[in-house]
């Protein structure tokens, strides 16, 4: 089975990184095989949110699934939380996961630093469990991701181990698939920082306008030096709108170079924004007339109740697996 699953959390407004290391590569797995991408709407909970803007990112994130060419005819899309069983098999996955791994999570770590003095919610420290259960629940052979979250798949795949070798062959092993470009975008008034839904300074998020947009890449970080080459240690930001460039075309990064050998910052720059706007700009239409439609709620209703049939058995054989009693 090659079944493809994936999800992103609607906690603040979606990002450059979100689109050119997630979103814009689930469309290419539906024609190869089954395809669930979901909104961790559960996920969302984890960090302080108003319940209006859950809503409204919840519904912006349906409308950027669409927009980005997923059709909900081959792809079932969804909210974990009109799926019960994700919250159930968290509850049993709890018990197979532990609090010395869970601690040495670094979005963990990175996150509750961020949180200061404030109290910091159970649902942050075992966010993995419940990511291990979307992930389980569906069988999934392939989850494509961003860098940041290769260590989440891997303790999912722990968890399989330990749960498969004490229990039989009940749970599919999955695997994190991340692209060789753009799984790390970085921000562009920071490139030593990542590219992050909360932070609004140099990070590009996909609902700003177009002339905001460019002005962004504009006033990108420059380094020093003059040559457009790509090199993490001395030009981080150079090498930050590098990748994005070639994210954004589907090229190497050493065809982008190739291509901007000669070229002054300022024009390079410039064709960085030129590409991204010309990638951005059909997205964002499609967007728009989505996000005023009605196409929404239909969409989520059918994607959650295909969804259900293939979590449910996963959930059954899992309890029944484990010793709970199932009554006709
Ligand atoms: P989230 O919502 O933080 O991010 C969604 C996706 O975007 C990727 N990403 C990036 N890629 C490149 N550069 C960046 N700067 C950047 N920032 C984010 C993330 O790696 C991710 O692929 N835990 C997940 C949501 C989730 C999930 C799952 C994903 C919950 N359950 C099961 C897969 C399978 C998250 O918070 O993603």
């Amino acid at each position: 089975m090659n079944r493809v699953l994936s999800g992103i959390k609607p906690t603040g407004q979606l990002t450059l990184g979100n689109y050119l290391g997630a979103l814009k590569h689930f469309k290419k797995f539906q024609d190869a095989g089954e395809v669930f991408v979901f909104i961790a709407d559960l996920h969302a909970l984890t960090l302080p949110i108003e319940p209006e803007t859950l809503r409204t990112n919840t519904r912006d994130l349906v409308a950027f699934y669409l927009a980005s060419g997923l059709d909900p005819k081959r792809a079932t899309i969804f909210l974990q939380s009109h799926v019960s069983a994700h919250s159930e098999l968290n509850t049993i996955f709890q018990n197979y996961l532990y609090m010395g791994e869970l601690s040495r999570m670094t979005q963990y770590k990175d996150l509750s630093y961020k949180m200061n003095n404030n109290a910091i919610g159970l649902g942050l420290f075992a966010y993995p469990v419940l990511m291990a259960a979307d992930i389980l629940l569906y069988d999934a052979a392939i989850v494509p991701v961003g860098d940041d979250q290769i260590q989440h798949v891997e303790l999912a795949r722990d968890l399989v181990n330990r749960f498969n070798k004490r229990y039989g062959d009940i749970l599919v092993m999955p695997k994190a698939q991340v692209n060789k470009v753009g799984a790390r975008i970085m921000s562009l008034s920071d490139p030593m920082r990542k590219m992050s839904k909360s932070d609004s300074k140099g990070d590009i998020f996909l609902k700003d306008d177009l002339a905001t947009i460019r002005k962004k890449i504009m006033a990108s970080v420059t380094d020093s030096g003059s040559e457009v080459i790509y090199d993490l240690d001395n030009k981080p930001g150079i090498s930050n709108l590098l990748t994005i460039y070639a994210a954004t075309k589907d090229i190497s990064i050493a065809e982008a170079e190739k291509y901007f050998s000669g070229y002054r910052y300022g024009d390079f720059k410039k064709a960085v924004a030129d590409a991204v706007i010309e990638e951005l700009s059909p997205f964002k239409e499609r967007y728009e007339q989505i996000i005023q439609g009605d196409e929404i709620e239909k969409v989520l209703k059918d994607g959650a109740s295909r969804a259900r049939i293939i979590a449910e058995a996963t959930l059954k054989r899992v309890k029944n697996a484990i010793g709970l009693l199932d009554v006709k």
